[in-house]
């Protein structure tokens, strides 16, 4: 049994996110036996934290749309969260999941690591969505100076203002009424993420008061805020590094590290990569078929060859339960342990994995219901070899306890009658059936990547 942690992010849409390549290329850097992937939860938040935390994982992301909405299954809330309203990192204590928010720390490691200072800075904040009242928070907290904070609705940005005492609301048409002083821009509108967005104020008077620009947007990497300031002459920076170290300080919480700067960087041009590059992620392959088949081999190869998370529902059973298997079927028999199974298909797909190869139990199929869970989980593909080749790769293995204590001749009769009687439901099951009898590992692959 491997223990690899499994680490992901909830969201919805999320098969585009970049998060993995931060998390992923963190646990290779720092030698963390970890991998990441991403949950496409469309419904019942709730039940996915709660299957989330029943499979063991031991740290969650929490993006768009539910940073507000997962505070209530957080069994403690840190309190800067708590103060800006909203939760982006879940780590997994001995009662539940403790929330924080690590994009705001993010935003000011960021800024650090860029070598601008906030405290005692004048900053002008463009925006009072969302992002604009977490950006303030952050601001008051680090010890910023006079806060204006310019919107196109001054009443959004007189609610946040009304909660500090240095933060000035200011209406977009009264730009003007700004002291001409040196400020720090922080660009926290939605405008330049549409192609043809343009400026929030169009007057470079205005932007000349700038010493930095920072834009919360990072896709596109230039925005018409980014384009105006730098053509001015005033350095920039965009949202890719805000986002680099969410993840970073996420990442420092859940294995209670710290990422030294050189890391940091290292992972931040993946992330650029990344980005020009476009991530995608798998749909999950799902396993099945009879001992011996190659579920396992053929699992941790995708796994590996593709940056997917190799799971094995007999692991994740004994994990779960604290149980062997054959523990399982002394106490509560087949139909306790098909339960079990059951039970977990349901938490896997409740949790909507991505990118995922799942690995089954030979008899999982057995339940007409599992059937059924598996197909929702992914593509189901039928590894399958003959009663023969069967019992060439099984026969030696003592790990097996149904193998044991039994003579050659009774093992070959054993494996053939078995197999005969679960075809036709491996076949029900299946998407596609995959002969693995050559043993071509690469071919077998192909076969199911392909499809
Ligand atoms: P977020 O959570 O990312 O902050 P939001 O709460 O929807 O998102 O806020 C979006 C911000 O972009 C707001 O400041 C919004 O201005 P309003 O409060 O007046 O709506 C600003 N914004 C979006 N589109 C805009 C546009 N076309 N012109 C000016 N401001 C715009």
């Amino acid at each position: 049994m491997s223990n690899k942690e499994i680490l992901g992010v909830i969201g919805n849409p999320i098969k585009h996110t970049l998060s993995p390549v931060i998390h992923n290329n963190l646990s290779e850097l720092m030698d963390i036996n970890a991998v990441y992937t991403a949950f496409n939860v469309e419904e019942d938040l709730g039940a996915a934290i709660g299957s989330a935390y029943s499979l063991g994982i031991k740290g969650l992301n929490i993006t768009v749309p539910y940073k507000q909405e997962v505070m209530q299954y957080c069994t403690e809330i840190d309190e800067l969260a708590e103060k800006i309203g909203a939760v982006n990192t879940l780590v997994r204590t001995d009662s539940g999941f403790k929330g924080y928010n690590t994009d705001m720390p993010g935003l000011a490691r960021a800024l650090k690591s860029k070598g601008v200072s906030l405290e005692g800075r004048k900053i002008i904040v463009l925006g009072a969505g969302g992002a604009a009242r977490a950006v303030c928070t952050m601001l008051v907290s680090e010890g910023a100076d006079t806060i204006y904070l310019v919107n196109r609705t001054i009443a959004k940005a007189e609610a946040i203002s009304s909660q500090y005492e240095n933060i000035v609301p200011v209406a977009q048409a009264d730009y003007k009424s700004i002291p001409d002083d040196r400020y720090i821009f922080i660009q926290c509108t939605s405008l330049g993420l549409k192609e043809g967005d343009g400026l929030l104020i169009d007057d470079d008077e205005f932007y000349k008061m700038a010493d930095y620009g920072y834009d919360l947007i990072y896709n596109p990497a230039v925005t018409p805020f980014i384009s105006k300031l730098n053509s001015l002459g005033i350095q920039t920076d965009n949202g890719l590094s805000m986002l680099l170290y969410q993840g970073i300080i996420a990442y420092e919480y859940w294995f209670n590290v710290s990422v030294s700067d050189e890391i940091s960087g290292k992972v931040y041009e993946k992330l650029q990569q990344a980005l020009e590059d476009g991530t995608s992620l798998n749909q999950n392959v799902v396993l099945i078929g009879y001992m011996g088949s190659g579920k396992t081999t053929v699992g941790k190869a995708i796994a590996e060859k593709y940056g997917m998370v190799f799971l094995d529902t007999d692991d994740l059973i004994v994990k779960t339960t604290g149980k062997t298997i054959p523990e399982i079927f002394e106490e509560s028999g087949e139909q306790g342990f098909r339960d079990i199974e059951t039970e977990l298909l349901r938490k896997i797909s409740s949790l909507g994995f991505l990118n995922t190869v799942i690995s089954t139990g030979g008899g999982i199929v057995l339940r007409a219901e599992n059937a059924e869970l598996l197909k929702k989980i992914g593509k189901v593909n039928y590894l399958k070899a003959t009663p023969e080749t069967t019992f060439e790769r099984v026969k030696g293995d003592t790990n097996r306890p149904l193998l044991k204590a039994e003579d050659e001749e009774g093992l070959r009769a054993r494996i053939t009658q078995m197999i005969s009687d679960r075809m036709s439901k491996y076949e029900a099951a299946a998407d596609v059936t995959i002969v693995t009898d050559d043993g071509d590992l690469n071919r077998v692959i192909k076969d199911i990547m392909n499809m």
